[in-house]
């Protein structure tokens, strides 16, 4: 008989494609998925009988900020408990490499942690820490746009110069040599909103040849997010690349109902140019505390504050009445801070979440010490609440979001999907129970209804918790094999 490492029996097998489930054996020897069928002969080391269960391949983030979390808490409970394999870290414009630090770093760089956090003068000097690791999940990584501005300017509230242009260049291309999946923006944010539509195409143009992709959390999320949708596709046609748009949301009470023509306006773009988006599944945003979003009409909660650290939990309205002040000055005298904000609609969210262009990526802040629930939820929320309680999406479809689709727009080679052949990625998840526990009154909690999560064929997590093996590996760039 021939014999392999794991045998998982009569799985309810969602291969990551969006096709109908399949009840099917699955081999797994050396890391890899060795064979699949029904009824499979084999000799195996463990067995798992897996009647009742749903089998797919381990979920993909292609949304986080683990940067440094990789490194510094390689087990990475968070994501491994909600049966994510795989993390794509760079996002937003900022990334842990590659970065060189004149002092602290700017917001929102210190999301990823502090100025001694920040040790990877290049991307190579990254990989290597990261492979030192070992993180019980697999790492793909982007590159900032703001980590590298802040390498080659002085100040950051211009544009670059054409020598700034080619020194940041140079260093992207750097990085692509080196497997990185392509280049990150974070134009809403202070630290690169001065830099022209101009200086982000002239900086992505290594990305072509590459087979890289654009990844961007937009200039703005709320007026004028059509024109900044208008300005990252323009982008990705004068660079010939793929462009994402990160978190897509409309974002605060006067952008509420608008998500029928954001999402008119990328369905435009996608008859012309390899266009998508990914969304987290809740209707509060979370980043450093922006004064631009204090509106009295939205419910903001701090969680965290550089000066005043006694008030991580509390809401600004809260402070703002103790301090006797409003809540914009409120909000500046707490910075630098970290926010929650209840500024998104339901509806849209679901219209977003919903729509097939759209990928899973839960944003989740881990260095935050009351962080957002999305970095504990998201997943098993879209499968549980989304998926199976409310219908809105189909369950093989809801897999796709978060498994097939991202491995073939990032290029992620031999992943995403449940072939003979590829890595064994996988999750084992119990369609009836799964559902995310973490709720804003108490974000660190693991999901329910995740049974066993395979890294590289590594048992590595069950529901009594992790295995402490940890087999995730650096995940150099492939081409991205686009699909819409
Ligand atoms: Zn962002
Ligand atoms: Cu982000």
């Amino acid at each position: 008989m021939l014999s392999c490492d794991t045998l998982i029996r009569n799985a309810s097998v969602l291969d990551g494609s969006g096709a109908s489930p399949e009840v099917l054996d699955i081999a797994m020897r050396d890391g890899r998925i060795c064979d699949i069928g029904p009824s499979l002969q084999y000799s195996a080391v463990s067995l798992v009988e897996a009647e009742g269960l749903a089998l797919a391949p381990g979920f993909i983030d292609v949304h986080t900020h683990d940067d440094t979390s990789v490194i510094r808490t390689p087990a990475m409970l968070p994501k491994l408990s909600q049966g994510v394999t795989t993390v794509i870290v760079g996002n937003c414009g900022i990334s842990a490499s590659p970065v060189r630090l004149k002092g602290d770093p700017p917001d929102p760089m210190n999301l990823l942690g502090e100025a001694a956090d920040f040790r990877y003068p290049t991307f190579s000097a990254y990989v290597t820490a990261l492979r030192d690791a070992q993180p019980a999940v697999n790492v793909g990584a982007l590159v900032g746009h703001t980590a590298l501005r802040n390498n080659h300017m002085d100040r950051l509230d211009r544009t670059a110069t054409d020598a700034e242009i080619a020194a940041m260049r140079a260093q992207l291309s750097e990085a692509l040599d080196g497997g990185a999946l392509g280049l990150s923006s974070g134009l809403a944010y202070a630290s690169a909103h001065a830099a022209s539509t101009d200086e982000v195409a002239a900086l992505a143009q290594p990305l072509a040849s590459a087979g890289a992709i654009y990844v961007t959390h937009m200039r703005s999320e709320a007026a004028a997010i059509l024109d900044a949708m208008n300005e990252a596709f323009a982008i990705g046609r004068a660079s010939h690349v793929p462009v994402i748009l990160s978190h897509l949301k409309c974002a605060g009470i006067a952008n509420w109902g608008r998500s029928g023509e954001v999402l008119h306006a990328l369905e435009a773009a996608r008859a012309a140019q390899p266009a998508g988006c990914d969304c987290y599944p809740y209707a509060a945003g979370s980043s450093t505390l922006d004064l631009q979003q204090v509106d009295d009409r939205v419910q903001i909660a701090i969680t965290w504050s550089t000066p005043h650290p006694e008030v991580a939990g509390q809401s600004l309205a809260c402070i703002a009445e103790a301090w006797n002040v409003t809540q914009i000055d409120a909000a500046r005298r707490l910075q630098p801070a970290g926010a929650i904000y209840h500024s998104i609609s339901e509806t849209d969210m679901r219209r977003i979440l919903a729509h097939p262009a759209t990928m899973i990526g839960s944003d989740g802040l881990p260095n935050d010490p009351r962080p957002h629930p999305r970095l504990w939820g998201t997943f098993p929320r879209v499968l549980g609440r989304y998926s199976r309680d409310e219908k809105l999406i189909a369950l093989p479809d809801a897999v796709r979001k978060m498994t097939g689709m991202p491995a073939q727009r990032f290029g992620l080679a031999e992943r995403g999907m449940i072939h003979k052949g590829y890595f064994a990625d996988l999750v084992l998840f119990d369609p009836a129970n799964i559902i995310d526990t973490a709720t804003f009154a108490d974000p660190i909690r693991p999901a329910e209804g995740i049974m066993s999560v395979w890294v590289n064929g590594v048992l590595s997590y069950t529901a009594a918790g992790a295995t402490g093996n940890r087999a995730g590996r650096f995940l150099p760039r492939a081409r991205t094999r686009w699909i819409q």
